[in-house]
């Protein structure tokens, strides 16, 4: 970064993979100068880390604001720069209007993941409107002419499109008040750059509100990601010396193509991240949502726990439906009390017999939420967000509570602790299914307060209960995001629990994060949002590679379904630390199939999952080559069983791979594996071992 502690913003000379610590920047700001050119400033108006529009820059600006009797557009007085061993502070000062910017660019030493924390202070003496602060505004080098976003629906997260960056501007914008469905990260790529080789550059927004993901190319081919929050018209504004704090993006730059942006992420969210809650041993759940839903009493909730724990459930997990007259979707979020029809005694007999059984006891809980039917809302009509005098119109039958409103915090905040307090819980699924909308809190304009409340209602929540692990779930995968998983140890990441759907969602998470934060549960076939029927053990083996869960009722599983549920129980068990703490690597199989593997980061173990969702374009599928095993190494190969019986009977000259053939990494990497891999969900699970 190149700054003249003058009045420009810094320039950004270079971003990418590591130089050697002898590289001379003033030859390299020479080398990439640009000279003048016909039709633009005589004073050329170059490409900086903040740019403002009003004197001659033509891009999209990193800062909108306003102030009704300012004496110009926005121009920088003084820059500062200051850097130390990986960090560097900037400080703009824009007279005479008296505004003042602070970028802070943090470099984590262990995985090289930037982290961008942007501040707006108002030095001056006018009222400051807002309507942007970037909290990133990134150039990147022309070789990066691709862009990978994504798309998401209820049930449909995370669909990722790829195209080449349109001239002007790409944008996608999300008004939904949580993080959305197709989530906050973006990537621009070099043409080439696939799963495991190429340049890629990956931007995440840790927000969980409105927000702007931007690729823009300017005519002279200069191009730049921006990310930030995306405020409403009047949401801010910063009365003399008060201050905003954008949101932080964390960036990643790599030369090792999409693998390599979840290897600076990986380790990056393990150890900056995630709370220390989450390092604990990831219990396999039950969750009750796709056996009962709201149809149960407390009677057949004993009956499912006791088949839980026969097959090896460590956490039995209650959904909704167990709060005063809480019956469907149409009432009762906000009245957090158990509901005593449905519990004569209260909570406690049943969590007395998920312990005496072995598991451990969670909750669902929707704390933001206000159902109209509900004696919250009758108490308090005013507590939800609403435009006085305007209809209330609801999204799943409730409204959001203006949590940025103290007394409504302070009292969700009070029923929620009550019950942590009053029963033994380990652990609440939190969930936040509606948009946010009219978007308003605490009265005014916007929504972004409601979504810095939840944060502090999650914070003094922690606080009081340091033990208790929270899952972040907003009509599954609403809510993903690097600030809400300061708070939570796990994500939902959608609502559909069909594998072959969940085999495109879970990889898309784990770009960004490590399986163990990625629930993974074992659906109900035929699904009940897709239809679809799929194999236990095809649904079991996708699940394995995140934080493994079982949503079907297991009393209604044939006696092998049963088995082989059991069998992957313990499986996941067996393979857990592993898995939850390697390397994750995904790639791209030919033929429609991918794989994906944990990788022990000494490189001596990996479990592979090889999978083929639709039927093969060939009869001979092509092999299975496994990358990031050393090479030098001989390893110990095992299809490991139940072999997908679809396939099970063209295996002859595999029988061997039952116990072990032995490869070296060479040929596993360049050779690979002629596994039977074009019938359709055909899920293979290989433990490589190393066997020097
Ligand atoms: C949302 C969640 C589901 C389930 C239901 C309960 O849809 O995403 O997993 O908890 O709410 O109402």
């Amino acid at each position: 970064m190149l700054g003249d502690n003058g009045a420009n913003a810094p320039r950004l000379l270079y971003f990418g993979a590591r130089l050697p610590d002898t590289q001379d920047l003033t030859e390299l700001e020479l080398a990439q100068a640009v000279g003048w050119r016909e039709s633009t400033p005589d004073s050329p108006v170059v490409q900086t880390i903040f740019p403002t529009n009003g004197w001659g820059w033509m891009g999209e600006p990193a800062l909108r604001t306003y102030a009704p009797d300012a004496p110009s557009p926005v121009s920088w007085s003084t820059c500062r720069m200051e850097s130390t061993d990986g960090q560097i502070r900037t400080e703009l000062q824009a007279e005479p209007l008296g505004l003042n910017i602070e970028l802070v660019w943090v470099l984590d030493p262990e995985t090289d993941v930037l982290s961008a924390h942007t501040t707006l202070r108002n030095t001056g003496k006018r009222s400051l409107h807002l309507a942007e602060l970037a909290s990133i505004y990134l150039p990147i080098p022309a070789h990066l002419t691709q862009v990978l976003a994504f798309d998401g629906d209820w049930s449909r997260e995370l669909a990722p499109t790829r195209f080449t960056a349109p001239p002007g501007l790409w944008r996608r914008t999300n008004r939904t008040g949580r993080t959305g469905f197709a989530g906050a990260t973006f990537a621009t790529l070099e043409p080439d750059a696939g799963d495991i080789s190429g340049r890629v550059t990956a931007v995440h927004l840790a927000w969980s509100g409105n927000h702007r993901l931007t690729v823009e190319t300017l005519p002279d081919g200069s191009r730049a990601m921006i990310a930030g929050a995306m405020l409403d018209d009047g949401e801010v504004t910063l009365e003399p010396e008060e201050t905003f704090s954008a949101p932080v993006a964390y960036v990643c730059t790599t030369v090792n193509g999409l693998n390599g942006v979840s290897d600076a992420f990986h380790p990056f969210v393990r150890s900056q991240i995630l709370p220390t809650e989450a390092s604990q041993t990831r219990k396999v759940h039950f969750n009750t949502w796709e056996s009962v839903g709201f149809d149960f009493d407390e009677a057949e909730l004993f009956e499912l726990a006791e088949c839980c724990a026969k097959i090896g459930i460590e956490r039995f997990v209650l959904d909704d439906g167990w709060f005063s007259g809480r019956r469907s979707d149409l009432s009762s979020l906000g009245d957090w009390t158990v509901d005593t029809t449905l519990f004569p005694g209260g909570l406690h007999p049943l969590i007395d017999r998920v312990k005496a059984l072995g598991m451990d006891f969670g909750l669902w809980v929707e704390p933001e939420m206000v159902s109209p039917d509900s004696a919250l809302y009758r108490d308090h009509p005013d507590w939800c967000v609403h435009a006085p005098g305007d209809d209330r119109p609801t999204m799943r039958n409730q409204l959001w509570l203006d949590l940025a409103r103290s007394e409504v915090r302070e009292h969700v905040f009070g029923q929620i602790d009550e019950l942590l307090r009053e029963h033994d819980i380990a652990y609440l699924k939190w969930d936040c299914n509606r948009f946010q909308f009219p978007s308003m809190s605490a009265g005014k304009i916007g929504a972004s307060a409601n979504v810095r409340s939840v944060y502090e209602l999650l914070d003094q929540l922690r606080d009081a209960h340091p033990h208790v692990e929270i899952e972040s779930c907003a009509s599954g995968g609403a809510r993903i995001d690097l600030e809400i998983l300061k708070r939570t140890s796990r994500i939902w990441p959608s609502d559909t629990t069909d594998a072959i759907e969940r085999l495109r969602i879970q990889r898309w998470n784990g770009l960004l994060l490590p399986p163990e934060a990625i629930g993974a549960h074992v659906g109900p076939s035929p699904n009940p949002i897709t239809g679809r029927s799929l194999s236990m053990d095809f649904r079991a083996r996708v699940a394995l590679f995140g934080h493994f869960g079982v949503e079907v009722d297991p009393r209604t599983l044939s006696g092998p379904d049963r088995d082989s549920l059991t069998d992957h129980i313990a499986l996941y068990k067996q393979h857990r630390e592993r898995i939850h703490a390697g390397r994750m690597l995904f790639w791209k199989l030919a033929e429609g199939a991918d794989a994906r593997a944990v990788i022990a980061h000494d490189g001596s173990e990996a479990l592979v999952l090889a999978c083929q969702s639709e039927v093969g374009r060939r009869g001979v599928a092509a092999p299975v080559t496994f990358p990031g095993l050393d090479s030098e190494s001989n390893y110990r190969v095992r299809l490991l069983e139940p072999w997908p019986s679809i396939a099970n009977r063209r295996l002859e000259h595999l029988i061997g791979m039952k116990t072990g053939s032995l490869f070296s990494g060479a040929v596993l990497a360049e050779t690979g594996l002629r596994l039977p891999l074009s019938d359709p969900e055909t899920a293979w699970l290989i433990h490589i071992e190393r066997a020097d």
